[in-house]
């Protein structure tokens, strides 16, 4: 069977490398020129533990190749960007261009016995919207299309276990699609389970696992607020109640970031603005915290010349992707009131990120008056010691004992 996996990203990529490891031969197909050429040279262009390996014994193997044209396939996963942009009134909209372009590429090729399988991370209906797109373009019968949505669920950082290992849900539109992607994933899964349902309960599924989480990080952040006013550290505080053994309070943070916590649940608030209001509330509480970080940090300087080190700029620890990163916020709100920083994350190149000065740690360890401490990255956490030699804000309980 050949699998074309379209969009050679933080998801395409590893699922790729593990679909050819299960057997099938597959094709990496990206619409970016240079990630493909990248790839083709035999480097991996995303940083993820084990995955340089993985994909050196995958291509090794001769069952997984790369390609800038999209060619017949038996199945088309699309794993493609579903970022959301803000239109002129501020709301927050689901940017599906890219699910539907891909969409339409599959479509021109599409028979009716090929599968398509939708990973991306999409607002409810989106499958349909494919399978209508995937119709106009092939001229097959928009029920007679095989789709499934399988929304992917692996946390940067330890992608190529969860991937194995993490059950599956497939949301299918036609009982022969449930089946042909079941298959697949029953072929590629160690210890993970699949469990069948229909494609919209399998979008919304998704959606609610990751606003879950944003819910419970908004009522972290919130309790880190009234905990400062209080005088009483919330880290203990909350250490404490999750002893009891039904609460499991998150951890609050400077806000929350990255592709998928910070963007879905603005999916549901979308389509559902009157219902969800848990939802928008704890989606407005995490945006805001950067900027009651960035009024502490100011508040807490001897001197308002005094420069602030930012230790951490993705958006969480020991992973290079800075999409929705909160940090970054910070940055931002730091350089608006005008006061000197610079920042230290190791993911990244050193030097200038959009007017952001990168420096290495011993010189932000040098430089800075006081640090701002945004995530656990590993080289924080092995050096408390100096980084405890400034003052510090320990957003993320870092410094905890
Ligand atoms: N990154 C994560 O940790 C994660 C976890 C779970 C789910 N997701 C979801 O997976 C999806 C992909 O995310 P990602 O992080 O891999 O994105 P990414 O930006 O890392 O990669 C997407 C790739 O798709 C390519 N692309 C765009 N249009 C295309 C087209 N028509 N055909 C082929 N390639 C195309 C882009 O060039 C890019 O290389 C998103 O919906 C995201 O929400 C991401």
């Amino acid at each position: 069977m050949k699998i074309t996996v379209m969009g050679q990203g933080y998801i395409g990529l590893p699922t790729a490398i593990t679909l050819s490891g299960a057997g099938f031969e597959v094709c990496g197909f990206d619409v970016n020129q240079k990630t493909i050429e990248q790839l083709q040279s035999g480097k991996i262009h995303i940083v993820e533990p084990g995955l340089q390996l993985a994909f050196d014994e995958a291509v090794a193997g001769g069952h997984l190749h790369f390609s800038s044209e999209l060619a017949p396939s038996d199945v088309f996963y699309i794993a493609v960007p579903t970022p959301f942009y803000q239109d002129d009134s501020g709301a927050h909209k689901a940017d599906l261009k890219y699910v539907e372009s891909a969409g339409r590429m599959a479509g021109k090729l599409l028979k009716p016995e090929n599968l398509v399988i939708l990973e991306s991370t999409v607002p409810p209906r989106t499958s349909e919207m494919l399978a209508r797109v995937l119709s106009e373009e092939s001229g097959i019968d928009m029920d007679k299309i095989h789709v499934a949505h399988c929304p992917e669920r692996v946390i940067p950082g330890n992608m190529m276990f969860e991937l194995k290992n993490n059950d599956r849900i497939v949301g299918a539109r036609t009982p022969e699609a449930a089946e042909m992607a079941a298959a697949i994933y029953k072929k590629v899964l160690e210890k993970g389970v699949v469990h069948k349902t229909d494609d919209l309960t399998a979008e919304m599924c998704k959606l609610t696992e990751n606003t879950f989480r944003d819910v419970n990080i908004a009522y972290a952040n919130e309790l880190s607020i009234i905990c400062d006013k209080m005088g009483i550290d919330v880290f203990e505080l909350i250490k404490l109640a999750n002893c009891h053994p039904r609460v499991n309070i998150l951890t609050p943070g400077v806000g929350v970031g990255g592709h998928c916590i910070a963007v879905d649940p603005w999916f549901i608030y979308e389509q559902f603005p009157e219902e969800a209001k848990v939802i928008h509330a704890s989606r407005v509480r995490n945006e805001n915290k950067p900027r009651f970080v960035a009024e502490k940090v100011i508040g807490s300087l001897a001197k308002v010349t005094d420069t602030v080190g930012v230790l951490g700029l993705s958006y969480k620890p020991d992973v290079d992707d800075m999409r929705e990163s909160p940090s970054l916020e910070l940055c931002q709100i730091l350089k608006e009131k005008g006061v000197n920083f610079i920042a230290c994350d190791p993911f990244a190149p050193y030097g200038d990120l959009n007017g952001i000065s990168n420096v290495s740690f011993d010189e932000i360890l040098e430089k800075a008056d006081y640090l701002v401490i945004t995530l656990g990255h590993t080289l924080f956490k092995d050096n408390k010691e100096l980084i405890a030699k400034k003052p510090f804000y320990d957003c993320v309980g870092l410094m905890e004992k």
